[in-house]
This record gives C-alpha cells, structure tokens and sequence, in this order.
C-alpha cells in the first residue's frame, strides 16, 4: 500500500504575527499547485487561528507544537487537546525540544499522543537518539523505549499514524543525517512498530526524517524508501525554501 508522504513546517518560537500572516499568506499561493504529499504548518500557539483562518480551503493543513493532556482546568500556561480538536489536523508530540529542553518525560509523550488520538487529530510523534547514543550505539535501543512508552496502553495505531525520526544532533545544527542512516534508522522505527502492533499497522505508517532538512537534501531524503517526509524547522520559516522541500517531495512521490 503507497504511503503518502507528509511534509510540515515546525515554526518552533520564530515569527511575530505579521511576518507569520505574511509567511501564510505566500504558502498559500506557492503551495497550491502542489499535489501527491499532505502538507501542514505548526506554528507558534497563539497564531494557531490565523493559520486556519489563511489556510481554509487549501490542502496545507494546521499543525500545533504541543499540547496538554488534561481538558481544562488549573494548568497556568498550557494549551489543552480539546482545545485544539477542531481548529488543528496534527499535533507534534515528544518533539526533541520538548523532552530535553523542558524536561518531558517518555510516558508525558504518551499521555499527550492518547489524547491527540481521542480527540481524532494526527499526532506526529517525534523521537531521536542524542549523539552520544548514537556513538555508543544505542540508537535502536532510545528509539524503542521512546516509541514503546509511547504506545503504553495504544491498542491500535491509526492508519498513516506520523512517526517523526529527528536524531537530536540534527536539528538545528546543519549536520543532516546522510540518506543511508536516515533510511536505516526509519526501517529500524518500521521494524520496532511491526513488532509492537503489526505489518500491515507498520507498513501504513509514515515516518518523517526531521534535522536540517533543507531545499538541497530534501530528493535524496525522501527518495529513501523508509522516508515518508520531512519535519522540518528552520527552511519553514521562509516561502520559498519551504515550498522548494514540498516540490522536492512531491517530484519523489509521483
Ligand atoms: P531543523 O529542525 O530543521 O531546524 O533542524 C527540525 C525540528 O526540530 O523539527
């Protein structure tokens, strides 16, 4: 079965509302001709509206950054999944920056990915080894605790669940994987969802590569056969890198 390729735009905490309105405005445009991949964009949290507002009727979906598992209640600061449900598509989960930067722990991931999965919204759940686990080589090993806590009480996965593979010396450090380890580790992420759930659950998941994605690796990433797109954080910040990476996909998937 063809997995379609998703390529999303990671905004982190860049842009002020203009120049993300602005930045909407010109994807919408560049990306409308764009066909064979899904796209989306997560930008920073309180221009959330303005994507749906700008993206309404376009085949660019609206992605959050993070997102809490509680519905509502006294949780100064956080941004509850009921809340997105209806304005959002995707939420990321578990992204690198999340679990090293504020101290997110494997099984928070998976609180948040079981209620993005309630509330019916594609999670993509972002996991990666630090370059010290990658020397020792336990690579395999981190990504299986992070995908299995994960799953911790995951019955089933969704078909064209988004796994997001993003080796933490990647991002944001211009040292993008090579196209082999990139395929070898996403075939690894394959294997580990075979065993966890199923073939059939494995081979209709879509797992991106994510870390230094840019306009110039973007063909030889996703013509991997394991690499089912990109997450992509800084080449999003700008039109025309962002929609070049989408072409790039689209031109691999036809
Ligand atoms: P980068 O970020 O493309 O700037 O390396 C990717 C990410 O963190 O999702």
């Amino acid at each position: 079965m063809a997995r379609t390729p998703i390529v999303a735009g990671n905004w982190k905490m860049h842009l002020g509302r203009t120049p993300a309105h602005e930045l909407l405005t010109a994807l919408r445009d560049s990306l409308a001709g764009i066909e064979g991949i899904d796209m989306a964009v997560c930008p920073p949290a309180p221009w959330i509206a303005d994507a749906a507002d700008v993206l309404r009727g376009t085949r660019i979906g609206v992605g959050a950054q993070n997102v809490y598992w509680e519905p509502h209640g006294a949780f100064t600061g956080e941004v509850s999944a009921a809340m997105l449900a209806g304005t959002v598509d995707y939420v990321i989960v578990g992204h690198s920056e999340r679990r090293h930067v504020f101290g997110e722990t494997d099984e928070q991931s998976g609180r948040k990915l079981r209620t993005v999965l309630d509330l019916g919204m594609q999670p993509m759940l972002a996991v990666g080894e630090l370059r010290e686990e990658r020397e020792d080589g336990r690579t395999n090993d981190v990504l299986r605790r992070q995908l299995l806590a994960a799953f911790a009480d995951i019955e089933r996965l969704p078909e064209g669940f988004i796994v997001a593979y993003e080796p933490v010396w990647a991002i944001g450090t211009g040292l993008t994987a090579t196209p082999e380890i990139a395929q070898l580790t996403c075939a690894d992420i394959r294997g580990i969802l075979a065993e966890r759930f199923d073939a059939a659950t494995a081979e209709s998941c879509r797992i991106q590569y994510g870390g230094s994605a840019n306009a110039e690796n973007a063909a030889s990433l996703v013509g991997q056969p394991d690499v089912d797109g990109l997450l992509v954080g800084g080449a999003a910040l700008q039109a025309e890198s962002f929609t070049k990476i989408c072409q790039a996909a689209a031109a691999v998937a036809s």
